[in-house]
């Protein structure tokens, strides 16, 4: 009777801890993983501490995504972020493939990332293994290369469909990405403008091993013609 009394004793407790780990460790569906285009970051948000920014696809984020509540998770109570997680290899890597492209300060970049986003989804990735698992998401794809295969690179003339842009994307990856833009802030009521192409994201399923469809529909406005420049 004791040994029962005690294993059910042991049972509630090893449930209420399971229940509080799961409440602060954030609960997520699937994984974005968010690539930004430089030059539109420094065209629409701040100016940019270098005035020629890298043509090239960078990483945003990682982001730990619920279907139902597309602003969710964020900012959950995992480990703050430290940058002894981060090697001097990976950091040299981390370096080229995550700028922080306005301000500067990459360190500052990850830290406001893992806060935000990767302390969402520590019970599967640590601070190593998410700055890992997000350098190797990037070399997986080189969308820059992708576009300019199909002849999609910058220009200040010329505009694409959302169609266009996806095509190639999506037959180099077999998996179908989302496409999201700016309003260029350039506007002009008489002669309006095109949106502007800034973050092509992919999406991995909870283990962020495999890549899957994103099934998200807002992105870019539908209709509008995109600008890539
Ligand atoms: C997604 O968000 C909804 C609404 O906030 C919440 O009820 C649900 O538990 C979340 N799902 C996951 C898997 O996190
Ligand atoms: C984090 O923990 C604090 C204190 O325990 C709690 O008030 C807060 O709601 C938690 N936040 C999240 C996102 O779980
Ligand atoms: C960059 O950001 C990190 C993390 O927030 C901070 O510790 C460091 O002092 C910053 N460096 C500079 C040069 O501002
Ligand atoms: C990706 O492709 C672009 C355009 O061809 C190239 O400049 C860049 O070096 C490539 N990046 C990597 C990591 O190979
Ligand atoms: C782009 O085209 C070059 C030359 O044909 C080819 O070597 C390369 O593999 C292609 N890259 C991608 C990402 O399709
Ligand atoms: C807006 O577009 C019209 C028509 O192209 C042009 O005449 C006008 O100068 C533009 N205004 C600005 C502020 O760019
Ligand atoms: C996206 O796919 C997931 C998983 O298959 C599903 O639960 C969700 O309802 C889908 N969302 C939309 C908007 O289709």
């Amino acid at each position: 009777m004791a040994m029962l009394k005690s294993a059910l004793a042991f049972l509630v407790l090893a449930f209420a801890f399971f229940f509080c780990y799961v409440m602060s460790s954030g609960s997520y569906d699937y994984f974005q993983f968010v690539q930004q285009w430089p030059p539109t970051n420094c065209r629409v948000r701040t100016k940019c501490s270098n005035p020629r920014p890298l043509q090239i696809f960078t990483i945003h984020g990682l982001w730990p995504s619920n279907y139902s509540n597309p602003t969710m998770p964020s900012n959950c109570n995992g480990s703050k972020f430290d940058d002894r997680n981060v090697s001097p290899q990976l950091r040299a890597k981390l370096k080229r493939s995550w700028p922080d492209v306005e301000s500067g300060n990459d360190t500052r970049f990850w830290e406001g990332e893992w806060n935000k986003h990767g302390t969402c989804s520590e019970q599967t990735l640590n601070q190593m293994q998410y700055f890992e698992r997000s350098q190797n998401m990037w070399r997986s794809y080189n969308i820059t290369e992708i576009l300019k295969n199909a002849s999609i690179v910058p220009s200040a003339t010329q505009t694409w469909t959302y169609s266009d842009i996806v095509s190639p994307i999506k037959t180099a990856t077999q998996r179908t990405p989302l496409l999201r833009c700016k309003p260029d802030p350039a506007q002009n009521k008489s002669a309006p403008k095109p949106q502007l192409l800034h973050e092509v994201v992919f999406c991995y399923e909870y283990n962020a091993l495999k890549q899957i469809d994103c099934n998200r529909t807002a992105g870019c406005k539908n209709r509008q013609a995109i600008s890539f420049q």
